[in-house]
């Protein structure tokens, strides 16, 4: 065999087995070690190998998208106020550093465009929007490129207006199962592709419950044409059993960890 025809081989045999088809997210950046939500989360995600990160969006009182999973900074900088009360400029001077560790001191609330501007070639972010669709307007202004940027949402009138303003991009519907009164779980398997057909979703993004998320309900899925993503997997054995019902990504807050586990694995 030449040396063209046996590197041409190998192409084929990469294009065909793929050596990982799952993504590994990085939730809320390497979350596990460094700040969530912050550019030192995700640069160390970046580090670490994911192939992309997660992250929490929602607008300030002057239209501004920050990075920011809760509606307020008590938790992350000790402020009970709400993200849409405060301007740019009193979201900037914040800490969400410290409450992890004093090595993380005076680390800022990042904006949507810094950390846009981090992404390596190649790489994408799961861009979750945490408040309504008024985002709509200022997303508009940010550069967005469909092979970088995922919109996620739990809002199906988010999801509806993504598909709609950014035709290019992927939206998944974001839901996570819980238990009513009444001890059924929730959503059912019909309320979720009826939202995912109404929201028009590319795919679901669920929680890995490994009771609802069976291989026949990500089949259905499949069939439907939607991709399959679940979160927060920091757990080896239910990394394993996700990869086995051939997820699109799983998001973890240990990005390097998992790799490494599920290379060992092989
Ligand atoms: O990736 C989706 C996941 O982040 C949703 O849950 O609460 O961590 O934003 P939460
Ligand atoms: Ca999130």
């Amino acid at each position: 065999m030449t040396l063209r025809s046996c590197s041409l081989l190998f192409a084929i045999l990469l294009a065909t087995h793929p050596v990982s088809a799952q993504d590994i997210v990085a939730h809320r950046g390497a979350s596990h070690t460094a700040p969530e939500n912050t550019l030192a989360a995700f640069h160390l995600a970046w580090k670490q190998g994911a192939d992309a990160i997660e992250g929490d969006f929602r607008l300030t009182k002057d239209g501004h998208i920050i990075c920011v999973h809760d509606e307020d900074f008590k938790r992350t900088a000790n402020l009970a106020k709400h993200v849409h009360t405060l301007s740019l400029a009193e979201v900037q001077r914040l800490d969400v550093g410290s409450w992890k560790g004093p090595k993380f001191k005076g680390e800022p609330v990042p904006t949507l465009d810094e950390v846009l501007a981090i992404i390596p070639k190649g790489k994408r972010l799961f861009l979750e929007i945490k408040c309504g669709p008024e985002i709509i307007p200022a997303l508009k202004k940010s550069v967005l490129k469909p092979e970088q940027v995922v919109f996620i949402s739990f809002g199906k009138d988010v999801i509806t207006q993504c598909r709609q303003h950014f035709p290019d991009f992927k939206a998944h519907w974001l839901t996570s199962y819980k238990e009513n009164t009444l001890g059924r779980m929730k959503p059912s398997r019909k309320d979720v592709f009826n939202t995912l057909a109404e929201t028009k979703s590319s795919g679901l993004d669920t929680n890995a419950n490994i009771d609802q998320v069976t291989a026949e309900f990500v089949k259905q899925l499949r069939q439907g044409g939607y991709e399959f993503h679940c979160w927060t997997v920091d757990d080896l054995a239910l990394a394993k059993h996700f990869r086995q019902l051939k997820v699109d990504s799983i998001t973890t807050n240990r990005p390097g960890w998992l790799r490494a586990q599920l290379a060992g694995e092989g």
